[in-house]
């Protein structure tokens, strides 16, 4: 058993305000805290990554490379962590392999410390061309197990999961529980046998969704998990992380008391909470969502689960709520149960909004189709056989790893960057174009590069 202090990885300038301000802190917002908060003593700064490239592009009007130059020139102490999404890297499909690799790399080299890398279907084929990348690049390797609950899983195919990536050259192993699914006596189990049969340090991360991720998180630390995600209080709680300062608070006098005290967070917190009025104001968000336990019964993040209670008012079709609730399950478990994240969690969901819209499987979106065929990897569970034909609509199954199909993509996104006009380009405005096309024309474009 663990007597050592909890680390924590701060998650203020990723998912926090990813999670509840839907990605909109600017750099300029962070740069007056960025050296306090490397004076905290935090295992790592999560800061990069996840929807943050995107949101860069999109609506900030900012460089998502150079975002990360500032934040390395101001953190100089404290790890930056990023999140990867294996093989799809920061998108939604499968990337070529020379495109992942130096995706990576230049990750590393413009300042990230922690690479914590997931499959959606918990693939590790899909990892690892990610993770020997990174391993060669320098970083620090975070391979993760994306925690769902299904016939199909178990404690001992997790663990499974987490022994083959330290096989793979992981230096720690993240539980993710990004729905709220795990439960705090649940954690205890898993945390417990996870330290019996890895050697190297575990983290967990979750979110508030269904209200219970400061008493799971109590649970894991007391069955030894070494480092917990929170946010700083503005940024936390909700569909984000548990609050910084509490659980400091919470393991005062403990055992295994943080190193950090609530007290140097209390300045830095006021700073954050201003921050959070102002991107409230600016973009017209609120981030008051309500903690939602149905989450356990429908398996529904919450985020996705008031994304598609607005997409369905939108279509003047709010009265179908209650069966899109039970038809996401349902589709779920006849695609082989995937876990609902990035992104898979949207695939499932525009199926079963489909499947209540206009009849079961009356129309099967491509993305669909790649799942059911394989193409996003293997997923835990077979692909229901009574619906397979119909689901892949007659196209060939794909039994080995994906991306071995997908011709390497630097060069001609290269090339198709200077037909537009943007002649030699540096590699890490051609990773941005290969990733988000549309948008990183448009910035580069606006910047005058075009
Ligand atoms: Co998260």
């Amino acid at each position: 058993m663990s007597n050592q202090p909890i680390k924590i990885t701060e998650t203020v300038l990723r998912d926090g305000h990813q999670s509840l301000l839907a990605t909109r802190m600017r750099i300029s917002q962070m740069i007056p805290m960025l050296e306090q908060l490397d004076a905290v003593g935090y295992h790592s700064i999560e800061a990069w990554g996840g929807a943050t490239f995107d949101s860069c592009l999109r609506f900030l009007d900012e460089d998502p490379w150079e975002r990360l130059r500032t934040l390395k020139s101001y953190l100089k102490k404290t790890p930056i962590q990023m999140l990867l999404r294996g093989q799809n890297v920061l998108g939604y499909s499968h990337y070529a392999d020379d495109f992942v690799k130096e995706f990576v790399h230049r990750s590393v080299d413009n300042g990230v410390g922690i690479i914590r890398i997931f499959d959606a279907l918990n693939d590790v084929a899909n990892m690892e061309v990610a993770m020997k990348a990174a391993k060669q690049a320098g970083a620090h390797v975070q391979g993760t197990i994306v925690y769902t609950i299904s016939p199909y899983h178990s404690r001992e195919t997790f663990v499974k999961t987490a022994k083959e990536l330290v096989e793979l050259g992981a230096d720690s192993i993240c539980i993710k529980d990004m729905a709220g699914l795990l439960v705090p006596y649940e954690a205890s189990e898993l945390v417990k046998i996870m330290k019996e049969q890895i050697s190297v340090p575990l983290a967990i991360h979750t979110h508030y969704t269904s209200g219970m991720a400061s008493m799971m998180y109590l649970k894991a630390i007391e069955a030894g998990v070494d480092i917990i995600d929170c946010a700083l209080s503005p940024f936390s709680m909700a569909s984000s992380q548990p609050a910084t300062e509490a659980m400091i608070a919470a393991m005062e006098g403990q055992a295994r008391e943080c190193k950090i005290k609530k007290e140097q967070l209390y300045p830095i917190a006021d700073y954050f909470r201003q921050v959070k009025k102002d991107i409230m104001e600016e973009f017209h968000l609120n981030p008051n969502i309500d903690i939602d336990t149905k989450v356990l019964s429908f398996q529904i993040p919450g985020g996705m689960l008031s994304n598609l209670m607005n997409q369905m008012k939108e279509q003047g079709m709010a009265d179908k709520f209650p069966e899109l609730i039970k038809e996401m399950p349902k589709v779920r478990a006849e695609l082989g149960y995937p876990p609902l994240v990035t992104p898979t969690s949207q695939i499932v969901g525009s199926m079963a909004a489909f499947n209540v819209l206009l009849g079961r499987y009356k129309m099967v979106p491509k993305e669909v189709r790649d799942l059911a065929r394989g193409k996003y990897g293997r997923t835990p569970a077979p692909v229901d056989p009574e619906l397979l034909s119909v689901l892949t609509g007659g196209e060939p199954l794909i039994d080995h790893r994906p991306a071995d199909d997908i011709a390497p993509q630097l060069e001609n996104f290269r090339r198709e960057l200077a037909e537009k006009g943007y002649q030699n380009a540096p590699m890490e405005d051609v990773l941005s174009y290969g990733l988000f096309p549309e948008v990183a024309l448009k910035y580069f474009e606006a910047k005058g590069l075009l």
